[in-house]
């Protein structure tokens, strides 16, 4: 596999200017990359050891440009299509793009991801700002021997989603008038949503929301050192909440229903960091 840093100097090789803040979005909301300006997108095929994307909906190209305009326009990297552990993919390859964000000069990264509603005052369309996450079962994107020049063998986790960032986009969301629900997101590996017993072992242990994603990129983003703000669109209501069965098609209606509301809240997050 080629490394991390053959990855960066290609993609620095393409791109203008090298990005600041790096984003991952999920489900649905990967358009956001259509619409920046002067933007260079780069297929992950093209890239020297990037992963290829297998999910339906997801691109699979990295997109680097300016979002936002004027004195508050950042110059951005986002990738449209993440990388799922479900999908076979050993986490070093699923997180092998939040390092390549770290040497291409990224300090501060967006993550973004569909959602079951765990808690059950939550509403399918609601956005929430991650808080804090669960993750045991699988294994760290970390695991196996530390790479010193990233950051520590046993790194803190304690402020892994960014205290200040959680403040702003509380602010960001107020001004917006838009809902944004707070809570710990758990990590599962699926590919099967969970059983009602999970979710209710979930719940019982402070989750509000479950997904397949996101956890394993904030572990390794936190252990090098970047800023961190996630934040879920609840797609659906886990398993056991309502009486009606789960599917992938109701994940995707539910990004596409709250896509717009998602993006603007985005942007003007950009724009504030
Ligand atoms: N469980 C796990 N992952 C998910 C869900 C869910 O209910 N909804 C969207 N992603």
């Amino acid at each position: 596999m080629a490394t991390i840093e053959e990855a960066a100097d290609y993609i620095r090789s393409r791109i203008p200017r090298e990005p600041r803040v790096g984003l991952i979005l999920g489900s649905g909301l990967g358009v956001l990359g259509d619409d920046i300006s002067g933007a260079v997108a780069i297929p992950y095929a093209e890239i020297p050891g990037f992963p290829l994307s297998t999910v339906e909906g997801h691109a699979g190209r990295l997109v680097v440009g300016t979002l936002g305009e004027g004195p508050r326009a950042k110059t951005v990297v986002i990738m449209q299509g993440r990388f799922h552990y479900y999908e076979g993919y050993p986490m070093e390859e699923v997180v092998f793009p939040v390092r390549v964000m770290k040497r291409l000069g990224v300090e501060t990264l967006v993550v973004t991801n569909a959602a079951g509603g765990v808690e059950k005052s939550f509403s399918p369309g609601e956005l929430m700002l991650i808080t804090d996450h669960i993750k045991f079962f699988t294994d760290s994107p970390l695991r196996g021997p530390n790479d010193d020049s990233f950051g520590p063998r046993f790194n803190d986790m304690s402020t892994a989603y960014t205290p200040r960032l959680q403040k702003l986009a509380r602010e960001v969301a107020r001004d917006q008038g838009i809902t944004l629900r707070e809570g710990v997101y758990a990590f599962m590996a699926g590919p099967s949503f969970e059983t009602p017993a999970e979710i209710t072992m979930l719940r019982t242990l402070g989750a509000s929301a479950v997904g397949m994603s996101t956890v394993p990129e904030v572990i390794t983003a936190a252990h090098a050192g970047l800023e961190v703000l996630g934040i879920s669109a609840i797609s659906n209501m886990a398993a056991g909440i309502l009486d009606q069965p789960l599917n992938h098609e109701e994940v995707m209606e539910t990004g596409l229903r709250v896509r717009d509301r998602f993006i603007a809240l985005i942007q003007s997050l950009v724009e504030a960091l």
